[in-house]
């Protein structure tokens, strides 16, 4: 079993991030606080307050004490470690895994994965990711709704693996790991012992799933690239899948993202697929089965080779309806989700929110494969605190971003608008829907960057700074060429850069970067013969080392939070040992080491209470005797909740 799931995930590694880049190019503060107060009077949304946050009190109760107040934990270099390892004075407990009762009458979890997809579509999906706490008015710290994403599925999730019958996965099968991505959203409460718990049968508690119906909005909604032989209006599409990270927005609602969709398509037409920008530019199988888990043998809507005998080719266009940002309203179980398409479509990592004091807004987006980019949306309308409901479709208007990092400091935010920058019918780009579909080609076109695989981005809650973690590249030095922004060849360990829009304007188009750190191993350090380590695999970590930098938000007080993806059985990891959760305060660049899970796993998914006094991450994968919520050793991904044992702040 143990064979099965390493072989499993290093082929998920190893396809996830292959590079295909083919081109050559080198305070949320007062406004916000009238805004959710204004939201909560609408009644568009109860999330709002306290989204952003715990605000000001929280922050300057750390400011007296400095940013990191805690005692870090040491690296983990055991193979059977299997704990989740938190400093002296805090609790972790696992609050919320895989096959855990969501909806009411869904049924307890049978240990065996023996449940059915209809089981599933009641219970958490698996591989938590990323996630945000929506607090309740009456009870900010005390009472909400978590939310988060479920990224894809693990062979455990079925009692035999993986099983193919002739060649072909049984419907069953495929429509129970449908039905295990997406999205939970389950009411949570402190008891009256003040300790949290999940509140069952709750009205807020839904599964959004690869089943569940969802519109298209924005300017693909209805166009010919839309629509496919199972949707001839191209209006609604079936599902998200590939939910990584998230985001947030002003009025209250989450944003989960859509990443490594391109792996469950396949288009076995070569010479089609050869033309098709919208498929090869994104790396859609071409023969063999899709990349994931051959989901078409059993779901013809997967199957992306163009069929003429159809209408609209059958299903070709599929691929183009993933990629995109799918809205929920988590306090409304009713509402149908949106995909949003003026955001443009790439492998999005996260959506993440700055908010000008005048509401205007910009929304981060990494593009996590080798070489790709990063990439801003400036919706039109600003937020208006006074009119939360005109804020309904903000995300459907406005202008798509990409960055270019240039040599000493200078960036630049490129506009991806059909007709300027070359972005005309003669390359390619006949309207604006050419450009959204094929963003990664439209970027390519205007010289941005290419990137060693951006993941999350975080905004300061104050200083509107912004960081984003490039997590690795070991294509980097061969397939694309080091520059200032990624200037390490071979680059395992990856790294975090910052930058300021001009005056902090989140709808600038010029910034000035820096690299914040780079990941990797101490100045100095030496291999287990007594050699030094090789150039490309020390960092500039002032504190603890840690690589592959992935997870990163912000708490309410400032403080930078870094969780960690790496494999931790590569032979490059072996000094660095499980997978982490670290801390660093953005001003003197110190890092902590916070936590540290079980082997196997990744650390992702953060969010905390406005208060700052109870942080959740997810324990994503983890290895096979990590007990999860029923205290049983059964490997599933799971939430972990961590709190101060005097209930103090966390990371004070
Ligand atoms: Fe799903 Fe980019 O990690
Ligand atoms: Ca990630
Ligand atoms: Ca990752
Ligand atoms: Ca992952």
């Amino acid at each position: 079993m143990t064979q099965e799931l390493d072989a499993f995930h290093a082929a998920l590694a190893a396809h996830d991030d292959v590079a295909i880049n083919p081109s050559g190019n080198t305070p949320l503060d007062r406004l916000v606080d009238q805004g959710r107060r204004n939201v909560l009077k609408g009644g568009l949304a109860l999330a709002a307050i306290g989204f952003f946050g715990g605000g000001i009190s929280a922050c300057r109760a750390v400011a007296d004490n400095g940013l990191l107040g805690f005692k870090g934990v040491p690296q983990q270099f055991d193979p059977a470690f299997d704990r989740v390892l938190v400093p002296e004075g805090y609790s972790a407990r696992a609050f919320f895994s895989w096959g855990d009762a969501v909806l009411a009458d869904a049924p307890a979890f049978k240990g065996d994965a023996s449940e059915t997809w209809q089981d599933q579509l009641k219970q958490a999906g698996d591989n938590h990711d990323g996630m945000h706490f929506f607090p309740f008015p009456d009870a900010p710290d005390d009472h909400g709704l978590l939310v988060m994403n479920h990224e894809y599925i693990n062979p455990t999730l079925h009692t035999d693996g993986i099983v193919y019958v002739d060649g072909k996965r049984k419907v069953e099968d495929v429509k129970k790991e449908q039905a295990a991505h997406g999205v939970s959203v389950i009411e949570v409460k402190k008891d009256a012992q003040g300790h949290w718990q999940r509140v069952d049968g709750s009205r807020y508690n839904r599964r959004i799933s690869t089943l569940t119906a969802m519109t298209l909005s924005g300017p693909l909604a209805g166009h010919e690239l839309m629509k496919t032989a199972s949707d001839p209006e191209g209006r609604e599409v079936i599902g998200t899948l590939n939910n990584c990270s998230m985001g947030i927005t002003p009025w209250g609602t989450y944003l989960a993202c859509e990443e490594n969709w391109h792996n469950y398509f396949i288009n076995r037409d070569q010479a089609d697929y050869a033309q098709r920008v919208s498929h090869w530019r994104y790396g859609i199988a071409k023969d063999g089965v899709s990349k994931n888990y051959g989901w078409e043998t059993a779901d013809p809507r997967f199957d992306a080779t163009p069929a003429a005998d159809q209408p609209h080719g059958g299903h070709v266009n599929e691929p183009n309806r993933f990629g995109w940002v799918v809205e929920i309203d988590p306090f409304d179980p009713t509402s149908t989700p949106k995909k949003r398409t003026a955001v443009g479509r790439f492998c999005r990592e996260c959506s993440t929110l700055s908010l000008g004091t005048d509401g205007r807004m910009a929304y981060y987006y990494g593009d996590d494969t080798k070489g790709e980019y990063i990439y801003k949306f400036v919706p039109e309308g600003r937020f208006d605190p006074a009119n939360p409901a005109a804020a309904r479709d903000l995300l459907d208007k406005g202008t798509l971003y990409v960055a270019r990092f240039e040599a000493g400091g200078k960036g630049r935010w490129l506009a991806l608008v059909h007709g300027q920058n070359g972005l005309t019918a003669e390359n390619g780009f006949p309207s604006q829907a050419e450009v959204l579909v094929n963003a990664r080609a439209a970027a390519d076109l205007l010289g941005a960057t290419p990137m060693d695989r951006p993941e999350w981005v975080a905004v300061h809650p104050t200083s509107r700074d912004v960081y984003v973690t490039l997590t690795n590249n070991d294509d980097r030095g061969s397939k694309k060429p080091v520059d200032a922004a990624n200037p390490r060849p071979q680059n395992l360990h990856g790294q975090i850069l910052r930058w300021t829009e001009e005056d902090a304007d989140p709808t600038a188009t010029t910034f000035q970067w820096e690299v914040f750190l780079l990941a990797g191993e101490p100045e100095g350090a030496k291999d287990e013969a007594g050699k030094p380590v090789p150039a490309n695999l020390i960092g500039t970590i002032k504190g603890d080392a840690f690589s592959s930098p992935d997870g990163l938000a912000f708490d309410p007080a400032g403080r930078l939070w870094i969780e960690t993806d790496f494999d931790d059985e590569d032979p490059a990891m072996k000094r660095i040992g499980c997978n982490q959760l670290l801390c660093a305060d953005p001003t003197t660049r110190e890092v902590r080491r916070f936590l540290v899970g079980p082997r196997g796993c990744e650390i992702t998914g953060i969010t905390f209470t406005p208060d700052g006094r109870t942080l959740w991450i997810n324990v994503q994968h983890p290895g096979l005797s990590y007990p999860a919520s029923d205290g049983k050793s059964r490997p599933r991904s799971t939430t972990v909740l961590i709190t101060r044992n005097d209930g103090g702040v966390i990371g004070t």
